[in-house]
């Protein structure tokens, strides 16, 4: 039972610099480390649930240059389709420049060069492979008429994680079945601060954009979800010590795409209980897609959730 995942999504190379802390505006700080790997939130959910044993697919574009033909290695060598990834000429790879802070905590900007170029007409080129995936994932790092058209010829699960922030998404937020945010993804949409103390009327407000689940991942208090209003389930996660938080949401969305098509019959609770454990896993490691889990069953333990 091999879930078909495809994502529709954003390639970047990530040029990462570990410091004692974020520096403030105008400042200069002295790090202890740099590193170059394989980012983008797109790339990075596909290879978690490719590492996780799930049958992936990949509908990007990367520049005609030195970085794009080492993306579409990297993405091969996790065994991932790219027939529909694509070099685009005249543009760069997206990058994404991140600061990491001992702490954990990071801070990124990116660039998204190729990433601007996936169109509706890649999507359409690709129209078979949509229709049949079991779950179809994009984020907000491609343009959004293209993600608008890939869920319109979708009839699987079309899992929207709503990175990075941004607003007028209310097209999106229509079509998807599932709606996946953090706390400051959902701040902008609702339009108020959240925390666990208002995650309930935060998840309410999310399902009358349409959607027929909204998951809210709260880092290490692990996430919350609805399916239906006013039946709001807070899931707990195991306390993990943090090096690098960086693609920790990614390794989420990869996770729960991979095993809502391979646990279907399992309480909801178990699945956003397992991909918290994926994405805690990633928090203990260094980088993105290098500090993924490969497979492995999450499924031995019973997730502590209650009810809000
Ligand atoms: O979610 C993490 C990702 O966001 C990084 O890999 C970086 O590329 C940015 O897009
Ligand atoms: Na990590």
């Amino acid at each position: 039972n091999q879930a078909k995942i495809v994502v529709v999504g954003s390639c970047s190379v990530d040029f990462t610099t570990y410091a004692p802390r974020l520096p403030q505006p105008g400042e200069t700080l002295h790090g202890t480390k740099f590193a170059t790997s394989f980012g983008g939130k797109g790339a990075n959910q596909c290879v978690a649930a490719a590492k996780l044993g799930a049958n992936t697919y990949m509908i990007s574009r990367v520049g005609e240059d030195f970085w794009g033909k080492k993306y579409i290695h990297n993405l091969k060598s996790f065994g991932i389709n790219v027939t529909h990834t694509k070099e685009t000429k005249d543009v760069t790879t997206g990058i994404a420049q991140i600061s990491v802070a001992a702490n954990g905590e990071n801070q990124i900007v990116i660039v998204p060069g190729a990433n601007n170029y996936l169109s509706v007409t890649d999507i359409n080129e690709a129209q078979i492979l949509i229709q049949d995936a079991d779950v179809l994932i994009s984020q907000l790092e491609t343009p959004f008429d293209t993600t608008h058209e890939a869920f319109r010829l979708c009839k699987g699960v079309r899992l929207l994680n709503a990175a990075p922030a941004s607003t007028n998404i209310e097209n999106l937020l229509k079509l998807c079945t599932v709606l996946c945010v953090n706390e400051s993804e959902a701040a902008l949409l609702v339009g108020f601060e959240v925390t666990l103390s208002n995650i309930k009327d935060t998840l309410n407000k999310l399902l009358d954009y349409g959607c027929e689940t909204v998951i809210i991942t709260l880092g290490s208090k692990g996430a919350a979800y609805s399916t239906q209003r006013d039946i709001c389930v807070h899931v707990q996660c195991s306390n993990v010590v943090p090096v690098d938080t960086t693609g920790a949401g990614d390794a989420f969305v990869g996770a729960l795409a991979t095993f809502m098509a391979t646990h279907k019959k399992l309480p909801f609770h178990q699945i956003i209980g397992a991909a918290c454990d994926v994405a805690s896993k990633s928090v203990t490691k260094e980088g993105t897609q290098s500090s993924f889990p490969d497979k492995y069953n999450p499924f031995e333990v019973v997730y502590q959730y209650i009810m809000l």
